[in-house]
């Protein structure tokens, strides 16, 4: 039984939405954790799942839109679905905690992305690729916690809309945003479109 709102009728997110609660609630490690919510992200979500529209609707004037589908009331995870519009492409950012990513419609593209200069030092750190792939439609990917492993920007690789669902080992509203030329970083916070008045 969630203790949160469910922002969508949508059955099969409400059965992916109770097994990352009880995974959560067993308390793994974030490794572990990380672990079974990809298992369950591709065990409990159809290939063919057919996103619902409330979760589909983009916001005019950003980048990319993100729905929140959950909010744990206590803080310990979010679902989000993000729609990006043809080759639309987040910031490099990474995450404080670990995220699992599955591909319900359309390819995105990952980059991943490491930090050369050893220490972030003063707010700057000088960024390089790592590698990259391809994640089609029912694809999944799991990003451990940091320091090192999780830097990455994701981009719509195609013309047709893409949706992804990210699942946050956080409240998934705040991330920290690295420019690579300039070298610089910051900490931005993330909002829920389809919560806006
Ligand atoms: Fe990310």
């Amino acid at each position: 039984m969630l203790q949160g709102t469910l922002h969508t009728p949508d059955a099969t997110m409400r059965a992916y939405v109770e097994a990352v609660d009880a995974i959560v609630a067993a308390g793994h490690d974030p490794v572990a954790t990380t672990r079974m919510v990809e298992q369950a992200a591709q065990n409990l979500i159809p290939s063919n799942y057919e996103v619902p529209a409330g979760l589909r609707t983009e916001y005019p004037s950003a980048v990319y839109t993100r729905n929140l589908v959950y909010s744990d009331p206590e803080l310990r995870f979010a679902v989000v679905a993000i729609v990006w519009g043809s080759f639309r492409e987040s910031r490099i950012h990474d995450h404080m905690n670990w995220c699992v990513v599955r591909c319900l419609a359309g390819t995105c593209f990952e980059t991943s992305y490491s930090i050369v200069d050893d220490a972030v030092c003063n707010g700057r750190a000088e960024v390089c690729v790592s590698g990259g792939r391809l994640l089609q439609q029912g694809g999944v990917l799991g990003i451990v916690p940091p320091p090192r492993a999780n830097l990455h920007r994701m981009a719509n690789a195609g013309w047709p809309v893409l949706v992804t669902l990210h699942t946050y080992g956080d409240p998934g509203t705040r991330a920290r945003v690295f420019d690579p030329v300039e070298r610089s970083i910051e900490i931005v916070n993330l909002q829920f479109h389809n919560l806006l008045p």
